[in-house]
């Protein structure tokens, strides 16, 4: 009989985003009448802006005519998005090749497929509280997790410690769940280190185009020795509103190779093999992304979210709840009111005021007592669920 991959046996019951998905729907079966405000998962409320709308029209068109038609892609992406990627990295200063760009599906894909590369024995590093994904993608594969808990004291921005040792190092900045943001120095004692251990930097960057302050790196690349030792992950989810669309891309530089293994040539024989490319259609809106008018449309819409967050930190503000991220992130990070439990919190927010946010506990045992919420709802909802907050939390004149 076939053995199944028994190490499913160690996950959690079902993923974070699912459990609290159907935790929703029940409330929603059981109160029809309730409009419920969603700020659990970073879901995109925008719709996707007219230069990418153009780019897929486009994309459609070239679809119908034989003389533009495509077929298959080319499995690691099309050379006019790599090239798009690779100018959009030059421009802010960093040298990438378009050979060292990979187009995928989105970064969630990418953060569990990209796994094949590395063998089962090595050990991975999760700095927590963490997007859950890194420990579950690790832990179907049979992999060692080491959760390292980051602290507010430290601005939830981990150190490497010489007592630790892994393979892999995630590190994800912007940060989610906390919206903690490396400065370049701080980064760059990570690169050092994975330098010197022989590890790799899985770099989660889905959240760089939150980033306001100019001196903050948006690349793990602007950091003398990343190419030797990181893999940077990106998305164009949150930054463009490709949720439901599907669309990312990876970086793996030339001079990334272990035991003489080249990991850029690893992924073009993985991708070669597993995939047969990105839509031709999805990728010529992705293109659109990187035009000029592409950017500054994109930018526009994050500013809306960027207000929403200042709703949410002006209603936590008046509340006198403490918080976190908010400014280079589209996070929120805020500690449960009265040592509340994250799930107790969460079911008071979900009975009381209709309000869905994330348990700060599913993001690893150090989150528990936390609270997350998304600042990508629509401008009405988050507006509605802050004065709910204020409303339900504010304190009471004795
Ligand atoms: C989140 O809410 O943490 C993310 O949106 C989930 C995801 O990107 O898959």
């Amino acid at each position: 009989m076939i053995r199944p991959n028994t190490n499913y046996g160690n996950l959690k019951d079902s993923y974070l985003f699912y459990n609290i998905g159907q935790k929703v729907e029940a409330y929603r079966k059981a109160n029809p009448e309730k409009k419920i405000y969603r700020m659990g998962i970073g879901d995109v409320s925008l719709p996707l802006c007219s230069a990418v709308i153009q780019g897929l029209h486009q994309g459609v068109e070239d679809q119908a005519k034989r003389e533009t038609f495509h077929g298959y892609m080319p499995e690691c992406g099309a050379p006019f998005l790599r090239e798009a990627i690779a100018d959009h990295y030059r421009q802010r200063g960093v040298e990438i090749s378009p050979e060292e760009i990979f187009i995928s599906g989105g970064a969630s894909d990418e953060l569990g497929d990209i796994l094949d590369l590395f063998d089962r024995q090595s050990a991975a590093l999760v700095p927590e509280p963490a997007y859950p994904a890194y420990v579950d993608a690790n832990v179907m594969a049979g992999r060692k997790v080491y959760p390292v808990a980051t602290l507010a004291e430290n601005s939830f921005l981990p150190e490497p410690d010489e007592s630790l040792s892994a393979d892999l190092i995630y590190l994800c900045s912007p940060n989610n769940p906390t919206g903690a943001v490396f400065d370049k120095k701080r980064l760059q004692k990570w690169v050092d280190y994975a330098n010197q251990k022989g590890a790799i930097i899985l770099f989660d960057a889905a959240y760089e185009a939150f980033i306001e302050e100019p001196d903050l790196p948006r690349s793990i690349f602007e950091l003398e020795g990343a190419r030797t030792c990181a893999i940077e992950i990106c998305s164009l989810s949150k930054t463009a509103g490709f949720t439901g669309t599907r669309l990312g891309y990876t970086v793996i530089a030339k001079e990334l190779v272990r035991q003489e293994f080249s990991l850029n040539a690893m992924w073009v024989r993985n991708r070669t093999t597993k995939t047969n490319g990105v839509s031709y259609i999805i990728q010529r809106g992705g293109a659109a992304v990187f035009t000029q008018e592409g950017q500054r449309q994109i930018h526009e819409n994050i500013a809306v979210y960027k207000q929403n967050a200042r709703v949410l930190m002006q209603a936590l503000d008046q509340i006198g709840i403490w918080y976190c991220g908010g400014k280079n992130a589209p996070y929120l990070w805020l500690k449960c009111p009265d040592n509340m439990g994250s799930w107790e919190f969460f079911d008071l927010l979900l009975n009381e005021i209709q309000v869905v946010g994330t348990p700060g506990a599913g993001f690893g045992e150090c989150g528990e007592g936390y609270f997350r919420f998304s600042t990508f709802g629509s401008p009405e909802d988050t507006q509605e669920a802050a004065r709910r907050l204020v409303e339900l939390l504010k304190p009471k004149k004795s």
